[in-house]
């Protein structure tokens, strides 16, 4: 969507995965999505080195609003959870250098049970998120069918776009139909989304990220013209910090979406998260990677029988990144190859290994092993090749 937004995928932080709909703020006060909920985590994000690497959006999902809507047809908080209501939230986003996202519905009701914005509410509800001066919106599909996300989301695009405010356009409408062609048309959803869910929910555990990067790989070929500035796959949330990955499934999962030009929503508690975790996520390289301008989406090159999966994608400066994946379960694999095999032109790469950070130099033609932990990954940020230089060639005799 060319409204100015999101020339790079959006980073920042949203409650689904980690914090769901648990609205008992009675017994569960630190963990209920309420307002305390999300000005816990702007703080974090504020005060831990979040906001200065690009993790600026503090998005609300589902179960945030009152059963009823007011008097005037409006949407409202949940008073109880939040009671400074949702302006207020937004307020002390800003001050802060921070961003608010929400959630809403294109049916009666949302996932959870909460009203949704039907056709006849588009309008209303735009102007609503508006009016509280929201900076993103995820639109989801539940209760919805076909015929009426056809319209509907193309709808809220224009509502927002009429509000005068720019606000970013989180699309559920691809993963309710099936997320592929001809069902899913996007050439028409990179037109009026900045982003959108292709694909299932994102859970706690290394199997659904799994599932995920398999999906995103099988599909690639559909996927990668979609995306570019303005206009993003999302694969979902990074679970990295929560409870199902291992520290080399965590660095996995982050490479391939960094890999797959993803925005990055964090959905884990900043509060309490694990210094290790914490390094994955604030990698300085890896997000570099994510937030190359020129925003291609990479690929899976190469699938190998031995369980080895390497992944590239082109960056500016004629930079690339190379990613080394092991869906092995048995030890460290010693893969080798050579980036001649990888598809690189002749040449001389300077190599950053962005987890280890060492540097080297390497000729296409050189065979290489690297090891790959099971479940893990290396993942190289390659220079475009050193120019053969004067002197070179003065020696030859060429000059
Ligand atoms: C389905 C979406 O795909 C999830 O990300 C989350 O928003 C839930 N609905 C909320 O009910």
């Amino acid at each position: 969507l060319d409204n100015g937004l999101m020339r790079t995928p959006p980073m920042g932080w949203l409650a689904w995965e980690r914090f769901r709909c648990d609205t008992d703020c009675e017994h569960d006060p630190k963990n209920c999505i309420s307002e305390n909920l999300f000005i816990d985590m702007a703080d974090r994000l504020s005060e831990d080195g979040w906001k200065e690497l690009g993790y600026v959006y503090v998005n609300i999902d589902d179960c945030w609003s009152s059963m009823e809507r007011d008097e005037q047809g409006r949407l409202q908080p949940d008073p109880k959870r939040f009671p400074g209501g949702i302006h207020k939230l937004t307020r002390y986003m800003h001050d802060r250098g921070l961003k608010l996202g929400i959630y809403g519905d294109m049916g009666k009701h949302t996932c959870g049970g909460y009203p949704g914005t039907p056709m006849e509410k588009i309008e209303i509800d735009a102007f609503t998120f508006a009016d509280w001066e929201v900076d993103m919106l995820k639109y989801d599909g539940c209760w919805s069918n076909a015929t009426e996300q056809e319209q509907g989301y193309p709808l809220m695009s224009k509502a927002l776009n009429a509000t005068g405010r720019p606000i970013g356009y989180s699309c559920s409408w691809p993963a309710y139909q099936g997320g592929l062609p001809p069902k899913v048309n996007y050439t028409q959803l990179g037109e009026i989304c900045n982003l959108w869910r292709n694909y299932g929910d994102i859970q706690d555990s290394w199997d659904s990220v799994l599932n995920v990067i398999d999906w995103f790989s099988k599909n690639q070929d559909v996927l990668i013209p979609a995306a570019g500035p303005g206009q993003w796959n999302d694969p979902d949330m990074l679970i990295i910090g929560n409870f199902g990955l291992s520290m080399d499934q965590s660095r996995a999962q982050m490479a391939l979406w960094a890999i797959m030009a993803a925005p990055l929503f964090m959905s884990t508690d900043l509060r309490t998260i694990s210094s290790g975790a914490r390094s994955i996520l604030q990698n300085k390289i890896v997000i570099s990677i994510n937030q190359d301008p020129m925003g291609v989406q990479g690929r899976r090159i190469l699938k190998e029988k031995n369980g080895i999966e390497v992944f590239w994608r082109p960056l500016s400066s004629n930079a690339s990144a190379l990613v080394i994946f092991s869906r092995r379960n048995d030890m460290p694999y010693r893969y080798q190859t050579s980036l001649s095999k990888l598809n690189y032109t002749t040449g001389s790469y300077k190599i950053y290994d962005v987890f280890t950070d060492k540097t080297m130099m390497l000729k296409d033609s050189t065979d290489f092993v690297v090891s790959v932990n099971p479940t893990g990954v290396v993942m190289w940020y390659v220079s475009a090749p050193a120019k053969r230089n004067f002197l070179q060639f003065y020696k030859g005799g060429k000059l």
